[in-house]
Parts: structure tokens; C-alpha cells; sequence
């Protein structure tokens, strides 16, 4: 999709999101190098659906043995604020016990979502749980939590595309961009 009426203003283009991912993976990818790590693998988790778009990509720039796994773990029920209960919807079924875990997530914004994994993985027996995420609204945060690498830091407004979605919609726009909140309230699909 090249743009939406709902979009307000392009944040970052597909171009600035590819090579700021490249950078992550090379930084990440040489953390992992000066690390002990069992089997050599790291155990990249992501968390659907908004990880998609940016850990197929950064998958591809990632030079170090992994493995991939998913999870679904929900606390926005389709509005553009947090409801503050994350729920495991789709869980893990592999043992993560003693392996390095890099959790890679669209964005952080209450921080809960990730708090809640974090603590999760760490309580199933991982050895180390790491985060990259594509976006950190610092403003924000209602627990404190610090992801390990950000792409980008944004301001407390909400953004829309490349994996990130209104309502389930808008997450095939190919850049990030702040969506149009005013005209939600009376928009037909
Ligand atoms: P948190 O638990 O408040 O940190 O929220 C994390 C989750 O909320 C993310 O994984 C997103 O799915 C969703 N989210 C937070 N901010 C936005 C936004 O600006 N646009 C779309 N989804 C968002
Ligand atoms: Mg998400």
C-alpha cells in the first residue's frame, strides 16, 4: 500500500527503517559474538503480529546462529490506548531453559507487554532475555523498563504501519507514520 487517508505524517521510510535495521542486527550480532551461549544459538522470539515486517528483515542482516519463535501476547483490544492486562494468546513449545532469548517487539510504549514477557521467559528458565524493538514511546511508560537496542525513539503519538496497526488494518503501509486520531472516531472501514 503506498499511503491512507488515516496517515497524518511519514515518520520513517521503508528505506530509513531497512538500514537502521542492518545497523541493530550487526550491533546485536557482535553482542552475541563476546557472549558464552549454549549450542551457540540464540532464541529469537518474536511477538506477533506487529514483529513481522521488522524481524523478517532483521533476520536477514542477523549473522549469528538462531532459532526463530513466535508468540502472541495481547493488551490493546483494538483502541489506541493500553488496557494494562497482557494475556499469553499463542505461548512458546520449546524449552528455553539456559539459552540466551532476544525478544524482538514492533514498539514499547507502557512498557507492560514487555515487562510481563521479560519476567515470563525469565521464569521459564532462560538463561539471559535480551530486547530489540523497532520504536520506544519513552513518554510513555507506566512501569519502568529499558529495552537493549531501539531503533527509534518516538514522541507519545499513535503511529501506524509497517507491521504496526489500527484495529488490525494499516500494517501493510511500507514506513511508519503518525496516524490521523481525529478522524477515528467516525471512520468506516
Ligand atoms: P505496551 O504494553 O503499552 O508497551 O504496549 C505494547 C504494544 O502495544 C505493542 O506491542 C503494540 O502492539 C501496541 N502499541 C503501542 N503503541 C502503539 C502505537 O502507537 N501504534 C500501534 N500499536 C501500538
Ligand atoms: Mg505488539
Amino acid at each position: 500500500m503506498n499511503t491512507h487517508p488515516l496517515v497524518k505524517e511519514i515518520l520513517f521510510s521503508k528505506e530509513e527503517i531497512d538500514s537502521r535495521t542492518a545497523q541493530l542486527a550487526e550491533e546485536i550480532e557482535q553482542y552475541y559474538r563476546t557472549q558464552d551461549i549454549k549450542e551457540n544459538t540464540v532464541i529469537l522470539i518474536g511477538l506477533l503480529k506487529g514483529c513481522v515486517p521488522f524481524m523478517a528483515n532483521f533476520i536477514k542482516h542477523f549473522n549469528y546462529e538462531c532459532q526463530t519463535e513466535y508468540m502472541v501476547v495481547s493488551s490493546y483490544l483494538g483502541g489506541t490506548k493500553t488496557t494494562g492486562e497482557p494475556k499469553i494468546n499463542l505461548d512458546l513449545n520449546i524449552s528455553i531453559k539456559d539459552k540466551h532469548v532476544l525478544i524482538i517487539e514492533d514498539i514499547i510504549d507502557s512498557g507492560i507487554t514487555l515487562d510481563y514477557v521479560k519476567n515470563y521467559l525469565s521464569f521459564k528458565g532462560a538463561k539471559e532475555v535480551k530486547i530489540v524493538t523497532l520504536l520506544d514511546k519513552p513518554e510513555g511508560r507506566s512501569v519502568s523498563m529499558e529495552t537493549d537496542w531501539c531503533g527509534f525513539k518516538i514522541k507519545n503519538e499513535f503511529v501506524v504501519g509497517y507491521g504496526l496497526d489500527y484495529d488490525e488494518r494499516l500494517r501493510n503501509l511500507p514506513f511508519i507514520a503518525v496516524c490521523d486520531v481525529d478522524k477515528l472516531d467516525d471512520w468506516k472501514w
